[in-house]
């Protein structure tokens, strides 16, 4: 079978440039979007020159002129675009409706893949209000694609090394603290960690999704969550991490927001976690056990990105980058650091709130990055969910790829 052809837009990206090099690497004829607005940008004519003498062909077009994005989708079977998405950066996501929109007239294309490469959007309804424009900025993207019913696959790529590994996740700067490290919670991230917001959705989870929509009497609600709650082998741990929680009274504060998720349930959705309206679901074992962060090689990224193209298996799914040895804790991270420095760092642990009041007065693009952080580190939602129907998990999928352990990734810092 011949290799499907591949558009990449924003391919002199962060992300785009390491996919047109997957894709070229892979076999797969590749095109690269030149956009006339680039102009005096001396780099990006560079890079996009060096994508050329690769064996990659450059195909003009413009966001600003629907036919040369309909002309440039039709030369090819497959688009991955990788627009431009963090706060402190750029952040155009909604831009791809043009796209969208050009892909739905061409008519030829195959597989999209629209720019994520993140946390799950559809699990982050929930997020704090500061970055939470980025989800919701893929979920209508997402809605374009799915009511055009362009054929997709979305990556779900966790944590960037370049983000989260070299700098081992502090928030202050991209490269390893020298002496002193702060450490979110107790870093090993185990169940008393977790939000009881998260926790009561997590039991709601267990619940039949029909059940659940019968439920929507807060008192009959709180009575069984506190029936189900006192059940619980782990109220032991959450106990002694939250001792302010204790009867009904406590536990219904929680069940206001769960049941403001609930509300959102359609009558269609299966599950409470399709729905979005939950936000963080999860199931009480998996909780318990979870890790903190699953971080990933951007190369590698790219190429299960690639892998996925020709495959009939991730057609309308989700592809999860979660190989096993990449998934640690905050401390497992830190403890490769100093065994690859052979130093030993001070460590400040940093609680939730702690975290959160440190956030105010810092410039408001970098406060998105500190919601990432909070959102991996303090709530797990990276790690909090089983990957379901609608998902596939990458390393198992692709075997073959060896991917980039997490020591190898700090060497590139010593
Ligand atoms: N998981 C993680 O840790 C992580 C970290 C960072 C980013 N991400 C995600 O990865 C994706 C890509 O992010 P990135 O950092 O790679 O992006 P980026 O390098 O900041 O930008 C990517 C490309 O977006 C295009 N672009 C930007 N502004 C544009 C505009 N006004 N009009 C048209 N095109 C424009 C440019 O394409 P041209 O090449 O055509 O100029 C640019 O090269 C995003 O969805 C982001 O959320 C994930």
């Amino acid at each position: 079978m011949s290799k499907s052809k591949i558009l990449v837009v924003g391919g002199t990206g962060y992300i785009g440039k390491r996919i047109v090099k997957a894709s070229l690497a892979q076999g797969h004829p590749t095109y690269v979007l030149m956009r006339r607005e680039i102009g005096f940008d001396i780099e990006k004519i560079q890079t996009l020159l060096s994508f050329k003498e690769q064996g990659a062909r450059l195909v003009e077009g413009s966001f600003f002129d629907h036919q040369s994005l309909v002309d440039a989708v039709k030369q090819v079977d497959v688009v991955i675009c990788t627009m431009a998405g963090v706060q402190f950066r750029s952040h155009n996501i909604l831009l791809q409706l043009k796209l969208v929109d050009a892909i739905k007239e061409a008519g030829n294309i195959k597989r999209f893949v629209p720019s994520e490469f993140g946390i799950d959007p559809s699990r982050m309804g929930h997020a704090l209000e500061i970055g939470k424009e980025t989800f919701g900025d893929k979920m209508i993207v997402r809605k374009a694609i799915e009511d055009a019913e362009i054929p997709h696959t979305y990556i779900s790529a966790n944590c960037f090394g370049g983000y989260f590994v070299g700098n081992l996740s502090q928030v202050d700067s991209l490269m390893p603290p020298r002496d002193r490290v702060y450490i979110y919670g107790d870093g090993n991230r185990k169940g008393n960690y977790l939000s009881e917001v998260n926790r009561t959705q997590g039991i709601f989870y267990e619940m039949k999704p029909t059940v659940l929509r019968m439920i929507r009497n807060r008192t009959l609600l709180v009575t069984i969550m506190v029936m189900l709650w006192q059940s619980d082998p782990l109220t032991e741990s959450l106990e002694a991490a939250t001792p302010h929680l204790h009867g009904s009274d406590a536990l219904a504060k929680f069940v206001d927001p769960a049941l403001k998720g609930l509300s959102s349930l359609s009558p269609s959705s299966d599950h409470p976690c399709r729905s979005g309206g939950l936000g963080l679901t999860c199931g009480r074992t998996e909780m318990s056990n979870r890790t903190a962060a699953v971080f990933m090689d951007e190369d590698d990224v790219a190429t299960y990105t690639i892998k996925t193209i020709d495959d009939p298996r991730m057609l309308n799914k989700t592809l999860y980058l979660r190989p096993q040895e990449n998934i640690l804790t905050h401390n497992q991270l830190v403890e490769k650091w100093e065994k690859l420095t052979d130093k030993t760092l001070e460590k400040v642990h940093l609680s939730a709130q702690d975290f959160l009041a440190s956030m105010k007065g810092v410039d408001i693009a970098l406060q998105a990055g500190f919601a990432r952080v909070y959102q991996i580190y303090y709530e797990g939602c990276l790690m909090n969910f089983e990957i379901g129907e609608g998902g596939e998990e990458a390393s198992k999928l692709y075997p073959e790829v060896r991917y980039t352990r997490v020591h190898e990734y700090l060497q590139r810092y010593l």
